[in-house]
């Protein structure tokens, strides 16, 4: 046997198994979200599907079939996130096995031009939404003493860039509470793993025409939603005693 063969061997005999499992993705009616849920479907897990916009939404979770499942919400707003968590929880007995806080909103002006409805829009869906959902689930989690909480994060969770006041400032805010989540959790069997892309193609970019504009990356030398989907998922099968920390993801 080739040396070292046989710990591999072993280590992906421990991966964790999808099938069976259950999820909530925040904004997965398209983009990286929706990617997300395709992926966590397409392996048989059952999988809850958030958004705003409900027609869009039950479209989307149409084409990923039986797994998936939905309920429309605005997660900035605090009594409907609390509606949606106890009715999944009641779906499922229990708090579901993948937490996925990707919903999130991308302003992209000088600070000056940001107003302050824009600011604590942007706070309230990147930061107090993903806060909001884990607190709905974590107590479950910690007493079951299973459970994986990923945030999408983004290159501007490390790097800030011009006209990124709110983005940049949310996201880092988004990653500080990761890492302190992640410092909780050592040693609970709870997981927690922030995954950061850097630009991605999704309808997020419509507004911005990164075609056309200099200083932003074309379309075509964006990740793909999938790029992203698949580093969650790598990170949601690693063997239960590996957290992966952080995933930095980026175009070669
Ligand atoms: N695309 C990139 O270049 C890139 C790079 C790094 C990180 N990210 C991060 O990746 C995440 C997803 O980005 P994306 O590019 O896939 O965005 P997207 O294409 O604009 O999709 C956003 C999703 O979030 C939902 N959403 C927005 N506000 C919501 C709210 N208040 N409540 C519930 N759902 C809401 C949207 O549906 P509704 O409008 O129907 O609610 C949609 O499903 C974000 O956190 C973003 O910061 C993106």
């Amino acid at each position: 046997m080739v040396p070292g063969t046989e710990v591999s061997a072993r280590v992906r005999a421990a991966e964790l198994s999808l099938a069976g499992r259950s999820a909530v993705v925040t904004g997965a009616s398209r983009g990286i979200g929706y990617a997300i849920a395709a992926a966590l479907t397409a392996a048989g897990v059952r999988t809850w599907l958030i958004a705003r916009n409900a027609d869009r939404l039950h479209t989307a979770a149409r084409a990923l079939g039986s797994h998936a499942f939905t309920h429309p919400c605005d997660v900035s707003d605090g009594d409907a996130v609390a509606r949606a968590a106890s009715d999944i929880a009641e779906a499922l007995d229990g708090a579901p096995d993948f937490v996925i806080n990707n919903a999130g909103l991308f302003p992209l002006m000088s600070i000056e031009a940001t107003s302050v409805d824009t600011f604590e829009d942007t706070m309230n869906v990147n930061v107090v939404a993903p806060f909001r959902v884990v607190r709905a689930f974590l107590g479950d989690m910690r007493t079951r003493g299973t459970g994986h909480i990923v945030t999408i994060g983004s290159v501007a969770d490390r790097t800030t860039f011009p006209e990124n006041g709110a983005y940049a400032a949310s996201k880092h805010a988004q990653r500080a509470f990761h890492e302190v989540l992640r410092q909780e959790l050592r040693g609970s069997g709870v997981r927690a793993t922030l995954v950061s892309p850097s630009p991605t193609d999704t309808d997020i970019w419509d507004p911005v025409d990164p075609d056309n504009r200099d200083g932003f990356p074309p379309r075509a030398l964006m990740l793909r939603p999938d790029d992203v989907a698949d580093a969650v998922l790598w990170s949601l099968t690693r063997p239960v005693h590996v957290n992966v920390d952080e995933l930095r993801v980026s175009h070669s």
